[in-house]
């Protein structure tokens, strides 16, 4: 079932609701070097990743790692009865849909500025809609026990984010808790080893440099500020170095960095095709160039490279 605002205005829809058709704005897609974007988002510079079938499969990839690293956890933070859940920029939705399977009493409600992902199977309580987050929200406020955004950097515009989380709290009900969880996409070194000659540096000053106008990439490192200055409470953060390949001594991260292997294979040329070869114009020839040296310099054990995760949680005042 796909629900959508044609008005940009959210509500909040029971489950016998009905489904109402979708605006044909949002179902426009273009096609650049072999992958389909969505024209509008791409128009508005909400969001230039891919929307087709290869970035659907790469999202549900990366949500299995994301399950590893977290050992099957979905939700941080105490709530053992969710009974609202909003689930910012659903992807592939494959998060939103596990929620929901294993909250059957829960209402889950994804949001995403692209229904070109949606999973074919979306449980009975889960509602996906189309509209975009950079805008106000309307849900009512004192909502949700939980409202979760995953890897959105690259689409919450970078001025937005203060009132990004703002509009969080305000739909959250008192005590209710928001979950966030983003990349750095600035590769790093556990032993200094990754220079400004390494593709893979290369790589991450290009792709910051290609949104810079636009988009904060840098968010992560500033997560615990931001739900600091709304007001939150309880905020906790964590920073996971995730390996880029099975360098690490310790066995578990050893295996996350085996499990990250192709998540990242798929991950560097996915994320940055359109913002390299279209914003900052640089040769497809150039570009693939790039991705292949920085994907072998990711399977290099001796660089011991990794990607920052930052994942923050903080709640609401009672
Ligand atoms: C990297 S994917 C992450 C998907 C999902 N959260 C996950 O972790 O698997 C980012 C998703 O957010 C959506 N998105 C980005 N910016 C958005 C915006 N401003 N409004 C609504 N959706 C947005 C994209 O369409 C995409 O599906």
């Amino acid at each position: 079932m796909l629900q959508v605002n044609t008005d940009f205005s959210w509500s909040i829809r029971s489950p016998d609701s009905q489904t109402e058709e979708l605006d044909a704005r949002y179902l426009h897609t273009v096609p650049v070097h072999g992958r389909e974007y969505q024209k509008y988002s791409i128009e508005k510079k909400i969001c230039f990743q891919p929307v087709d079938d290869d970035e659907a499969e790469r999202l549900e990839l990366q949500h299995e790692f994301f399950n590893g690293v977290f050992d099957s956890r979905l939700i941080f933070p105490p709530i053992p009865n969710p009974r609202q859940i909003l689930d910012c920029g659903h992807g592939a939705g494959s998060w939103a849909v596990e929620v929901a399977e294993g909250y059957p009493r829960c209402e889950v409600i994804g949001v995403d500025i692209s229904p070109h992902m949606n999973p074919e199977y979306v449980p009975g309580n889960l509602w996906l809609q189309v509209d975009d987050l950079n805008r106000t929200f309307t849900f009512p406020p004192n909502h949700f026990d939980l409202v979760h955004s995953r890897m959105l950097a690259t689409g919450i515009d970078g001025s937005r984010w203060p009132s990004y989380i703002e509009d969080i709290r305000r739909v959250l009900r008192p005590g209710g808790w928001v979950q966030l969880v983003e990349m750095y996409f600035n590769a790093q070194s556990d032993n200094g080893s990754l220079t400004e000659n390494h593709a893979l540096r290369q790589w991450s000053t290009k792709f910051m440099r290609s949104m810079q106008d636009v988009k904060d990439l840098r968010v992560g490192t500033h997560l615990r500020n931001l739900l600091m200055a709304a007001g939150m409470e309880e905020v906790d953060t964590k920073m996971i170095p995730l390996p880029l390949c099975e360098w690490p001594n310790e066995q578990r991260m050893r295996e996350i960095g085996a499990a990250n292997r192709e998540s990242v294979r798929q991950l560097l040329p996915a994320l940055s095709l359109y913002p390299l070869t279209q914003r900052l114009r640089m040769p497809h020839e150039e570009f693939q160039q790039l991705i292949a040296r920085a994907e072998e310099e990711a399977g290099n054990p001796s660089l011991k490279a990794y990607f920052p995760l930052y994942v923050c949680i903080g709640r609401k005042p009672l």
